[in-house]
């Protein structure tokens, strides 16, 4: 379970980019962060993976806080926190596959990651991923040569191979069409679900968080002022949510 307690941030002084930010989830839940652009969404994100130094609260992933480990302890940390990006993050030249088996990177010694050793297992698993990504055929294939969906993909195959807890999608699908976006939002709930896993994603497209989230956090002003079942986010939260009608949140 992760548990965020009283969370808080600011980057500078007087200006809170996060209050009292309170939520826990379930394995297995795939929970939508909406709000408006400057929110704190991502500050959220970055808390979350210590990629910043939160001001305030606790973070406890099973019961472990993650705001007060060491180096090495935080490098353990990581490996159980996958990440996937807007802008996919993949090495273009290298083939599918190898770009999945760089999620196993935080398991390895730097020089056997630049070496590209990886175990037979590795490999084996990094193709059943691509199968349940349904990009099988391209596993040799270089990253390049993919639509934005398929890149997606496989950094959803990349972020499994890690075998993490949690999974942070900061705008995992502000770059790709609507079909694209249903196809991506589908899988991520199918996987996270049927593997056990936490996944929080950063989203703007509130009616794709709707159909696909377990649970939406709304965040206004660094504030948190929605959290429950996405079935409860009606139109008053949603206006509540983003200050004035719908039709005027942040542009994709
Ligand atoms: N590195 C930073 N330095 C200073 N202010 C920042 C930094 N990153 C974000 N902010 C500010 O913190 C607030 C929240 O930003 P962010 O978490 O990026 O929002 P969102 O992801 O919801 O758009 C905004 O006011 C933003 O300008
Ligand atoms: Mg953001």
């Amino acid at each position: 379970m992760l548990e965020v307690k009283h969370l808080a941030k600011s980057y500078q002084k007087d200006k809170p980019a996060l209050t009292d930010i309170n939520f826990k989830i379930d394995p297995g839940n795939f929970v939508a962060i909406i709000g408006p652009s400057g929110a704190g969404k991502t500050t959220i994100l970055r808390s979350l993976n210590q990629l910043i130094k939160d001001d305030a609260g606790e973070i406890l992933l099973d019961g472990e806080d993650i705001r007060s480990a060491n180096k090495s302890e935080l490098r353990k940390l990581r490996r159980q926190i996958g990440m996937i990006f807007q802008n996919y993050n993949l090495v273009e030249r290298l083939t599918v596959l190898e770009n999945v088996l760089h999620g196993r990177l935080g398991y390895k010694s730097t020089l056997a990651g630049v070496m590209g050793r990886y175990t037979e297992d590795e490999k084996r698993e990094a193709l059943d991923l691509l199968d349940k990504v349904g990009l099988s055929e391209f596993a040799l294939q270089r990253c390049s040569e993919l639509s934005g969906g398929q890149k997606q993909r496989v950094g959803i195959a990349r972020a499994l191979i890690q075998h993490p807890k949690v999974i942070l999608c900061d705008e995992p699908i502000a770059s790709l069409d609507l079909a694209s976006s249903q196809v991506v939002m589908k899988m991520l709930k199918d996987l996270i679900q049927e593997l056990n896993i936490i996944c929080i994603a950063n989203l703007h497209q509130i009616d794709l968080a709707k159909e696909h989230a377990d649970q939406i956090i709304g965040i206004r002003h660094g504030k948190m002022v929605f959290n429950d079942v996405a079935d409860k986010l009606d139109q008053a939260a949603i206006t509540e949510l983003y200050g004035t009608a719908v039709e005027e949140k942040e542009p994709a």
